[in-house]
């Protein structure tokens, strides 16, 4: 069981303007990742940055915080290479946005394994992404099941993609709990309408990564909700490795 608990708030639902801040505030408060959402108005009916903002973040913040890009694109081929030289750790792309997964995943592994870029007066030399593999609502864990041995995480959207603020779907969870018996040391994700109140479910079917929006950006407490989040996990986890 190498897999552990991470909480990754999702700023969508935080002050734009202040994104840079608000994703050091995260961080401060106990986050484990950023799960950052990229809306293209096309497979989502929403729109929100691209890799030059996620460049300025990177710069903004340093190099330490994870990046989890959430791809909600139309053609997620086109965005791999420059996220990678945008300082992105991990590129997740929806299954139901390409024809040849095989290829993204093989693409996204080879990304940034040359790319240097020049920050300042530095040289720095990025490493490969890492590969998530998001499936909406409709699409059943069957499909995603063939491409789990070579992706690092599995993403099962709990709320259909391209707004915070949704309400949980917790008929989502067989699937989770299908994965997690299928795969015992993938990372598994859960993202949409996921808070104190759903976060039993998530951990109980077996999530490990877990966004969380609006329950952590707009709470007044983050760093309360992040800690009681990922206690949830840890438990689920220390009771899951004591029944084996
Ligand atoms: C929705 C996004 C989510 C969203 C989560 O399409 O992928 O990451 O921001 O926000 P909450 O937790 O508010 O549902
Ligand atoms: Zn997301």
């Amino acid at each position: 069981m190498a897999y552990t608990a991470k909480i990754g708030p999702s700023i969508l639902s935080s002050d734009l303007s202040q994104l840079g801040r608000e994703c050091e505030r995260m961080m401060e408060c106990g986050a484990d990742y950023l799960h950052l959402d990229v809306m293209d108005g096309h497979f989502v009916p929403n729109i929100t940055f691209g890799h030059p903002m996620v460049e300025c973040l990177r710069s903004c913040i340093g190099p330490d915080p994870f990046f989890d890009m959430h791809m909600m694109v139309s053609r997620p081929e086109q965005w791999v290479k420059p996220m990678a030289a945008a300082g992105a750790n991990q590129y997740t792309f929806h299954l139901e946005a390409t024809t040849n997964p095989g290829n993204l995943i093989k693409e996204i592994r080879e990304s940034g394994m040359k790319v240097c870029v020049k920050r300042g007066n530095n040289q720095f030399c990025l490493r490969p992404q890492n590969v998530g593999l998001a499936i909406k609502p409709g699409t059943t864990v069957e499909e995603l099941a063939p491409w789990a041995g070579q992706i690092d995480m599995a993403l099962v959207m709990t709320v259909e993609p391209g707004f915070g603020g949704q309400k949980f779907m917790e008929d989502m969870m067989p699937k989770v709990s299908w994965l997690r018996s299928q795969f015992p040391s993938l990372d598994i994700e859960v993202d949409g309408g996921v808070g104190p109140d759903s976060i039993h479910r998530c951990a109980e079917a077996g999530a490990n990564m877990i966004v969380s929006g609006s329950a952590v950006v707009s709470s007044d407490d983050p760093r309360s909700v992040i800690a009681l989040l990922k206690n949830v996990v840890i438990e689920a986890i220390q009771k899951r490795s004591l029944d084996r």
